[in-house]
């Protein structure tokens, strides 16, 4: 280091060692970052540098390696004012991956004009640029499957004009319009649980839900849909299941699974709900309906997804109801698993922490969560 600054043939060089010293507590705001922090000396040699700089390549033993990055530093250290930008880079630590950095590069201290350090900050844009993507899907998604019932709506309603002296088809024209007008209140519907749970992941207030209750709800809510269809409902829980969480948002998963069981599945088949501990609460729903392909099982949670587009929508499906369950259990620190095989039935199991039922010796129930939750996934 010493050396370096030594350079003879710059005048400015008995100043250097005053100029280069990073000012005192820079470090330590340095070290609790999140982006990568770059401090370069009046020499563009890298003084300081984040561990993630370096993974990322920006920064090699003492230089600064992006040629962008180093040209905007210079201009700061110019005229002392403060600039940003994106710059992408190629990193081979990643595979020559390219990634791309907000950045932003000050003056650090007040040595404006005379050079001195100047520090960079870069953020990696990779996850926001991601999340944004995904956003800007889902709004194009919202809209294709609105667009769907409010066009059927309006179809429906300038046929009926044209209908106008037929009472029986305006009867059936209306009828239809109810149905395309009950679909859209259920989309809507799920659209606001599916972001009031995203927005309350994890639970803010959990408390301790009985299982067996939890089970008869959900199942009450769909009795009626089953036995129009001659399905069979049953159910078996073990006494005392307790589960940390917030009820109503179990009872919704829970019926978006017992919903999806009963629409595909044939006439006169069974569903069966049962609750047991197994290290944690596992409530299964298992059908005896069409089954999923294997290829479609890991997409059926992704919003909009569905095996049979047609289906679905025959079944008043929104294609919204497994992934409002896999948020509601991401939600309760759990996790959601699938069996399933075409033409013999699937097997939905919900994986939550449960409080332990078993008594302790003073015979008060045990509190606390049981193991986590990877343990208990088979
Ligand atoms: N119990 C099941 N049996 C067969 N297929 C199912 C079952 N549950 C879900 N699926 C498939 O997963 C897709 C996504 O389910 P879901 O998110 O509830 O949307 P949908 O509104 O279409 O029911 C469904 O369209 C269906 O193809
Ligand atoms: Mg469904």
């Amino acid at each position: 280091m010493k050396n370096r600054r030594q350079m003879a043939a710059d005048p400015a060089a008995v100043e250097r060692p005053q100029l280069n010293r990073l000012p005192s507590g820079v470090a330590s705001v340095l070290s609790v970052l999140s982006s990568s922090a770059v401090v370069l000396d009046n020499d563009d040699r890298v003084l300081r540098a984040s561990a993630a700089a370096r993974t990322f390549g920006l920064v090699r033993g003492d230089q600064l390696m992006v040629g962008e990055l180093l040209a905007l530093a210079r201009q700061v250290r110019r005229d002392g004012e403060i600039r940003e930008g994106e710059i992408e880079v190629s990193s081979s630590a990643f595979g020559g991956r390219r990634t791309s950095f907000a950045v932003r590069v000050a003056p650090l201290g007040s040595s404006v004009g005379g050079g001195g350090l100047i520090l960079l900050l870069a953020e990696d844009q990779t996850e926001s640029r991601r999340v944004e993507e995904v956003r800007r899907d889902f709004v194009a998604n919202i809209s294709h499957e609105l667009k769907t019932p409010v066009g059927a709506l309006a179809l429906l309603a300038e046929t009926m004009e044209d209908a106008a002296d037929d009472p029986e088809a305006v009867r059936r024209f209306a009828s239809r319009m109810r149905q395309e007008a009950s679909r859209l209140t259920y989309l809507v519907q799920d659209l606001i649980t599916l972001s009031r749970i995203q927005a309350a992941e994890p639970i803010p207030d959990p408390r301790p839900v009985d299982v067996a209750p939890l089970v008869a709800e959900a199942l009450d809510r769909c009795r009626m849909k089953a036995s129009a269809r001659g399905i069979e409902l049953t159910a078996s829980c073990d006494d005392g299941l307790t589960v940390l969480g917030d009820e109503d948002l179990l009872v919704t998963a829970l019926r978006n699974l017992l919903d999806n069981a009963v629409a595909y599945s044939p006439e006169r088949t069974r569903v069966a709900v049962t609750a047991a501990m197994d290290g944690l609460a596992e409530i299964t729903v298992a059908d005896q309906g069409i089954g999923i392909p294997e290829r479609d099982l890991e997409r059926i949670f992704e919003r909009f997804y569905r095996v049979d587009p047609a289906r679905s929508r025959a079944t008043g499906g929104t294609g919204l109801g497994l992934a409002i369950v896999k948020h509601v259990v991401a939600a309760h620190n759990g996790k959601v698993t699938v069996w399933s095989k075409e033409g013999q039935g699937s097997t939905f199991t919900l994986h939550l922490p449960a409080i332990s039922s078993t008594p302790t010796a003073d015979g008060a129930p045990a509190a606390g969560l049981a193991q986590p939750v990877r343990e208990a996934v088979k």
